[in-house]
């Protein structure tokens, strides 16, 4: 009989992660119990998340040392014990990298064999594809004439964006880190333009292929792409954040307000400008009056006395020792 080898992780990572990070061991021994399934592994998706879990940062839980490799793979089923699956189905799931696996029946899923190659329901046709698919039609509101922007553009995940993108009419550009890349962005899969991160200078190339600004970008980096993203944005852009390629390898979160606090509380971030507003007014004053006579709201003012005083007042706030609203009464 074969060996049924498992990747299980050794040490955690420091930085990118080395071969020398995953040990092959042998799996322990199978048992097929009640409404579970034998299955033969074909596939084993690869994410970036699983960075994540190896440092123990992932909100889908931690991979400690001594644990097996887990993703989604897509299994053959060889014997089954549950009467809704039959030997010869593939079926997707959430299991160790290992030849042969038993699970749950209740944890795997059908997938469908007549598309080819199999491995496309755990890429563009799973969650790398739903990914781009969610960030698009659901979160963004491409459409004709929009400028869209998208990184780590030849990934599962931001190829769909792009090509996404395109089939709703956006003009698409694309940041990745090869010519290679590059050029199958352009003549395969359709973007209009393209940015080489790597060799080109980023904030020039956006200026020139964004010349009215960003309408959506789609993050999956961080980093200096989504600053230099930030500086191009049209005015009611749209920021998408997906991932932070940037990030995964360091051991320490990089210094200010951390995308990825936003990705895991599925946050809005909305820029606010008060004078886009104004219709609101009547409607503010009028509840605002109200709350203000029922006792609901109340008010503190920092009032200092004469025009005079307003230089000084004016520093105390913006030194911050002002306490209410600072108010000059002449
Ligand atoms: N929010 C969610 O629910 C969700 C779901 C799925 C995926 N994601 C995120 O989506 C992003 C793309 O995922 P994917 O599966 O499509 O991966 P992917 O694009 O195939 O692989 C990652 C790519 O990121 C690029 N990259 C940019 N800066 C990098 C850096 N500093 N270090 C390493 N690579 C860098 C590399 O391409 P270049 O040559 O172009 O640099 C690399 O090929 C990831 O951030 C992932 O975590 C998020």
């Amino acid at each position: 009989m074969t060996q049924n080898l498992r990747i299980i992780c050794k040490q955690r990572p420091q930085g990118i992660p080395k071969p020398e990070d995953f040990d092959l061991i042998n799996a322990p021994e199978l048992t097929l119990g009640q409404a579970q399934l034998r299955c033969k592994i074909r596939y084993i998706s690869l994410d970036p998340y699983l960075r994540g879990k190896l440092s123990g940062r992932h909100l889908s839980g931690p991979i400690h040392p001594g644990d097996p490799m887990i993703s989604e793979t897509v299994g053959e089923i060889t014997e089954s014990q549950d009467p809704t699956f039959q030997p010869g189905q593939y079926i997707r799931a959430f299991t160790p990298w290992q030849h042969e696996v038993v699970i749950n029946a209740a944890d795997a899923i059908l997938i469908d064999p007549a598309i080819d190659p199999l491995s496309l329901q755990i890429g563009a046709l799973g969650m790398p594809g739903l990914t781009a698919y969610a960030g698009m039609i659901r979160l963004a509101h491409p459409g004709p004439g929009k400028t869209l922007l998208v990184s780590a553009a030849s990934g599962p995940v931001g190829s769909s964006v792009g090509q996404i993108g395109k089939i709703q009419g956006c003009h698409v550009v694309g940041i990745a880190g090869s010519e290679e890349k590059c050029n199958w962005l352009k003549s395969s899969l359709g973007f209009d333009s393209t940015i080489n991160y790597k060799t080109q200078d980023l904030r020039e190339a956006l200026a020139r292929q964004c010349p009215n600004g960003i309408d959506i970008y789609f993050d999956n980096v961080g980093g200096d792409l989504l600053t230099a993203a930030m500086e191009h944005l049209a005015l009611n852009a749209e920021v998408v954040l997906c991932g932070l390629m940037e990030q995964y390898n360091k051991d320490q979160p990089s210094p200010g307000p951390s995308p990825g606090l936003v990705i895991k509380a599925r946050a809005t971030v909305r820029g606010l400008v008060v004078y886009d507003h104004e219709d609101l007014r009547e409607q503010f004053l009028a509840q605002a009056k109200l709350w203000l006579k029922n006792g609901q709201i109340q008010f503190k003012e920092d009032v200092s006395q004469g025009l005079e005083s307003a230089p000084q007042a004016f520093a105390r706030l913006m030194a911050g020792q002002n306490f209410g609203k600072a108010i000059v009464k002449l």
